[in-house]
């Protein structure tokens, strides 16, 4: 199988290729005077099995991913495996008000329809996979931010809504620690309420795990509450960090003590890698 990373996921295509010694696919990729992308795989794929590693975030991200899919496609590809590090738009998975679209299907359909296969990483909710009319899988980064964690002394892995209960549940099996959530109730998008709850944290390390943080609020808010029980140190981690705005102020400004994320997103806190998981994924695929 050879790897094409696409501009928002170019370190992980190499970091891929380099673990499964394969070859990283040369493209040109640059804009033409009026804004436009130009690009060409400049190698004979043809006949190849081909991995296509591109995040679709921000918005640019996601229209060079379908011109590398059909330009990989168009030039012979036997198969076109698509793995989405960060699967933007995730969240809008279902009409929430009348007259909206199903963001994440409308991407999966367009995606599907050049795609033999997809992977992405901790989409935000599971179901969101059978938008795609292709094959489609995800893997879970979880294990990875927990490894990273190890040497904290986490003794209370905490998700901060119900729904996020099933990562910190994984996570606190690998920490060997209790796990707890906390109840949340979204406001707007950047205003947070978290229902105060009595939690074990008095003097203890806990770990937040969400999948994504965006603007912060909800990371922040979770924080909050903690220190507000004394934990004593908080680390919030992620997959996916977004760090829209000033979302790094909010989560220092509440007392966080460590931010951690993968690089599906690359940003000065992506410090766990996700090309050992993607190229475990993608030696099961090809076998
Ligand atoms: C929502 O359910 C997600 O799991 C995250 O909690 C959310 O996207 C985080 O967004 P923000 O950082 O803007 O609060």
């Amino acid at each position: 199988m050879d790897i094409i990373g696409g501009s928002a996921s170019s370190t992980i295509a190499h970091e891929v290729s380099q673990i499964l010694h394969t070859h990283l696919v040369k493209t040109e990729i640059k804009r033409f005077p009026d804004g436009e992308l130009y690009l060409r795989i400049t190698e004979n794929i043809k006949d190849r099995d081909i991995a296509l590693i591109q995040t679709t975030s921000p918005d640019e991200n996601i229209i060079e991913l379908f011109l590398l899919l059909d330009a990989v496609k168009r030039a012979g590809a036997k198969t076109r495996t698509v793995v989405i590090p960060y699967f933007g738009y995730a969240r809008q998975d279902k009409q929430f008000k009348e007259g909206e679209p199903i963001s994440a299907q409308a991407l999966a359909t367009l995606i599907s329809s050049n795609a033999t296969t997809v992977i992405t990483i901790d989409p935000h909710k599971e179901h969101i996979l059978d938008f795609f009319t292709v094959p489609a899988q995800s893997i879970s980064a979880v294990p990875l931010l927990s490894e990273h964690l190890k040497d904290k002394h986490i003794d209370v892995v905490l998700a901060p809504d119900k729904g996020a209960l099933d990562r910190a549940q994984k996570a606190s099996e690998i920490l060997h620690c209790d796990v707890d959530y906390l109840e949340k109730t979204r406001i707007d998008g950047s205003t947070i309420k978290i229902t105060p709850k009595s939690l074990d944290v008095k003097q203890k390390n806990v770990a937040i795990i969400d999948d994504i943080i965006s603007t912060g609020g909800t990371m922040a808010a979770a924080i909050k509450q903690l220190k507000t029980q004394h934990a004593s140190k908080v680390y919030v981690s992620c997959t996916h960090g977004l760090f829209a705005g000033t979302a790094i102020k909010k989560l220092q400004d509440a007392g966080c003590d460590e931010i951690i994320a993968t690089d599906t997103i690359a940003s000065l806190f992506s410090t766990v890698k996700t090309a050992p998981i993607i190229a475990k994924e993608l030696t099961t695929l090809s076998r």
